[in-house]
């Protein structure tokens, strides 16, 4: 028995004009109210993020946003700060998404920053690290691993960390429709837990809860939660249509 409360969060990555995102909160708000036991959250394009704040309002689903900028405010055109996304409703931010990394030129430096400045805004941050298939053919899964978290939490103290979560998505199981078998995910869960005791003692290490992502679907999700170091999964396609990403905080929600 997990003493960690799951939870599944949908990346909306850019797809969704408002009228859409909205359409789509509303009618996960009618599907899961009844969702028990697990947390729920979504990450809707910037544009759509205070829309999609009042369609939650009073609902079990919090809202997050899928990056953000590490100053407060300043002459930084096409940037969100993160008390910008405070006041549109979020609590929390994805950082570090390996497509962040693969096509805007994010690394471990600028991950770390994010960090820090969306703990001093009192955002959670979702954490995402995870390997190449070519670094996972050459055996360096762990390496990649150990390497993505050491630098992005550089400088952080266990105080700093209470509200983060980490995600384990690795970057050839995303939008692919490969998963991580349930063993390949519960061997690098396992390893990360182990990391974080390593860095941040034991207590931290089994209060963290670590996310799941790569082709995350109604029918995988059960085998993935039964691992005992999987707590929860962050979905990008599946989490698109409001019946599908339902289903998937139902079989969570009763795999408890
Ligand atoms: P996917 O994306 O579920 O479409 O594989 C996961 C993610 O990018 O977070």
């Amino acid at each position: 028995m997990k003493n960690r409360v799951p939870l599944v969060a949908g990346n909306w990555k850019m797809f969704k004009t408002c009228p859409e995102a909205v359409e789509s909160a509303r009618q996960l708000v009618q599907r899961i109210s009844d969702a028990t036991g697990v947390e729920v959250m979504i990450a809707p394009p910037f544009t759509a993020l205070a829309p999609v704040s009042d369609a939650l309002n009073e609902s079990n689903i919090s809202l997050g946003a899928q990056n953000l900028f590490w100053e407060k405010e300043g002459a930084y055109t096409g940037e969100i700060s993160p008390v910008m996304l405070v006041s549109a409703g979020c609590r929390y931010v994805i950082i570090g998404h390996s497509e962040r990394r693969q096509y805007f030129g994010e690394n471990d430096g600028t991950v770390n920053k994010k960090i820090k400045a969306a703990l001093d805004a009192s955002l959670t941050p979702i954490l995402c690290i995870g390997e190449s298939e070519n670094e996972r053919e050459s055996d360096k899964t762990f390496s990649v691993l150990d390497k993505q978290i050491k630098n992005g939490l550089k400088d952080l103290v266990l105080k700093d960390l209470e509200l983060m979560i980490l995600a384990y998505e690795p970057v050839w199981a995303i939008g692919t429709g490969k998963t991580a078998t349930s063993d390949q995910a519960q061997e690098v869960h396992q390893f990360l837990r182990s990391l974080l005791k390593k860095y941040f003692g034991t207590t931290f290490s089994q209060l963290i809860r670590i996310l799941y992502g790569g082709s995350v679907k109604p029918d995988n999700i059960s085998e993935l939660m039964a691992m005992p170091d999987v707590d929860g999964a962050l979905v990008g396609g599946a989490s698109l249509d409001p019946d599908t990403f339902s289903k998937i905080v139902h079989h969570i929600g009763s795999s408890l």
